[in-house]
């Protein structure tokens, strides 16, 4: 009975709770794919375990041991459940594990899975978990899990830190997803996805910025559906560089349902570049302004410098109810809207290895030269690889799926351990390859601690 509550209690609390112990284990969802014999499916989105031990030297256990379960192992009626998978031996001080087991695209829990019913707040779990055993004692647990209100959960912790103190997790191109399985054909199509999660899904886990490039197409398609300003909102596209991939429609609206559920959750979009169809074009930069300021009426924060240049603290932000953050990526029609954010300063590398990207990504986090723009309090590492243009040609990264596996493992132990006080935003490749939202969660409560103690 009591060993039953004390499991209860580490349950509930067990990314809180034994965050400050000395061993880790989490869960992760892989990037990569692999084909099928004779079929144009493939397998991809499978669950990754990843451990981490930093015990004192003189901790003494023999024996360590990972149990991977896919249904709630502590639930009452799964008692007898057996794990799908246990790993001996482990590596240390850490390690991963590729498994086979299918992730795909599972309903989201707590009724997040529709985009307007009741929803829970709070963090829950899918049905992906695993158990760290030293000599027989559970030592750690963690599940896939989705954090749809963690600001607002933390609102005591970190409702007096400015929103550009923040470490806020984002991603990378975020409209470039597909919907549904993946085939072979999109497979091969290495350079264009950078996400596998639609942008509600992506909020629903607990992505707050959103990076987004947008075309416009005059004559594609069904170009004369009008809106009630007279614009033609189907013309507008999320691009990956000069392709377009997903209507921008529907990205609006994934982020209009989630701001009007998530009632306490702030969500920074960038139109971070325009790259087809707006150069020399003001007039269609006025069209989709006006589309954005119709769809988010009453959402729009306006831009604040805060005190010390940091913007203003989420307790002022609640206290307004304007929660979306507008960056736009185009200087001369940010001058014509009171509404808009300046340009936000994004910290590339344009690096096509895992070395380089982390050299880089060091000097910029921890080093001297600070690239950020003084008129906007937020900026954003971008922690990803970019191919060369002839890799893309001749093929030779092997993709953006294995660049993202490449340095999502290395990014969740970084920004963990060195870079977290320094970041504001963070912006990835396939998002769930990495365990920044929660390292950002703990990295906030450990800003708001180092605030208190100053004050
Ligand atoms: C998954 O891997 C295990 C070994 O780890 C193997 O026994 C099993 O057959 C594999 N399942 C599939 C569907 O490939
Ligand atoms: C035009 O829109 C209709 C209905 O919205 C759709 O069925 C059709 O596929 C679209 N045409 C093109 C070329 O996308
Ligand atoms: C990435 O992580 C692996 C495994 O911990 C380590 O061997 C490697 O040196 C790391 N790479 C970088 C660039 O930090
Ligand atoms: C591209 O590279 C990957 C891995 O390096 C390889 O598996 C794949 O067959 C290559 N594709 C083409 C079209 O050459």
């Amino acid at each position: 009975m009591l060993k039953g509550i004390v499991l209860l209690i580490l349950h509930v609390f067990c990314d809180i709770a034994l965050a400050g112990q000395c061993g880790k284990v989490w869960v992760t969802v892989s990037s990569l794919w692999r084909p099928i014999a004779a079929s144009d499916k493939v397998v991809d989105a499978e669950l990754e375990v990843n451990w981490e031990f930093d015990c004192p030297a003189d901790t003494r256990y023999s024996d360590t041991q990972i149990k991977v379960f896919t249904a709630d192992p502590l639930a009452a009626h799964n008692k007898m459940i057996k794990p799908e998978l246990i790993l001996t031996s482990l590596q240390r001080p850490r390690g991963y594990y590729r498994t086979n087991i299918t992730v795909g695209r599972p309903p989201l829990p707590g009724g997040w899975d529709t985009k307007d019913g009741a929803t829970l707040p709070g963090s829950h779990c899918l049905d992906y978990y695993a158990i760290l055993y030293k000599d027989g004692h559970m030592f750690s647990m963690s599940c896939l899990q989705i954090w749809p209100t963690w600001m607002y959960d933390l609102r005591r912790e970190i409702g007096m830190l400015p929103i550009g103190s923040l470490m806020i997790p984002g991603t990378h191109n975020s409209g470039c997803y597909k919907h549904g399985d993946l085939t072979r054909r999109d497979a091969f199509q290495r350079y264009l996805l950078t996400q596998d999660r639609d942008v509600w899904t992506q909020l629903v886990h607990g992505i707050r910025y959103l990076d987004i490039r947008v075309g416009y197409y005059p004559s594609i398609p069904n170009g004369t559906a009008l809106d009630e300003d007279g614009n033609h909102i189907n013309r507008f596209w999320v691009n990956h560089d000069v392709i377009r991939i997903t209507p921008l429609s529907e990205i609006l609206k994934d982020v209009r349902d989630f701001l009007d559920v998530a009632r306490g959750e702030v969500i920074i979009m960038d139109f971070h570049r325009f790259p087809v169809g707006f150069e020399g074009r003001p007039n269609r930069h006025r069209k989709l302004l006006s589309i954005l300021h119709r769809e988010f009426e009453g959402l729009i924060l306006k831009p604040d410098r805060g005190i010390e240049g940091l913007g203003p603290t989420l307790n002022d932000i609640w206290a307004g109810g304007k929660r979306l953050i507008i960056c736009y990526g185009d200087k001369h029609t940010v001058n014509e809207y009171d509404w808009l954010w300046p340009p936000l300063t994004q910290v590339w590398g344009n690096q096509q290895t895992v070395e380089g990207l982390f050299e880089y990504l060091d000097e910029e986090i921890l080093g001297s030269k600070k690239r950020r723009n003084s008129q906007n309090p937020l900026w954003a590492v971008m922690a990803e690889l970019t191919p060369f243009p002839l890799d893309i040609f001749f093929n030779l990264s092997g993709g953006l799926r294995q660049m993202a596996d490449s340095v999502n493992r290395n990014l969740t132990v970084k920004f963990q351990e060195e870079w977290w006080k320094e970041t504001n935003v963070v912006a990835t490749d396939f998002f769930l390859g990495n365990d920044l939202i929660w390292v950002s969660r703990i990295s906030n409560i450990k800003k708001s601690n180092i605030a208190q103690w100053r004050l």
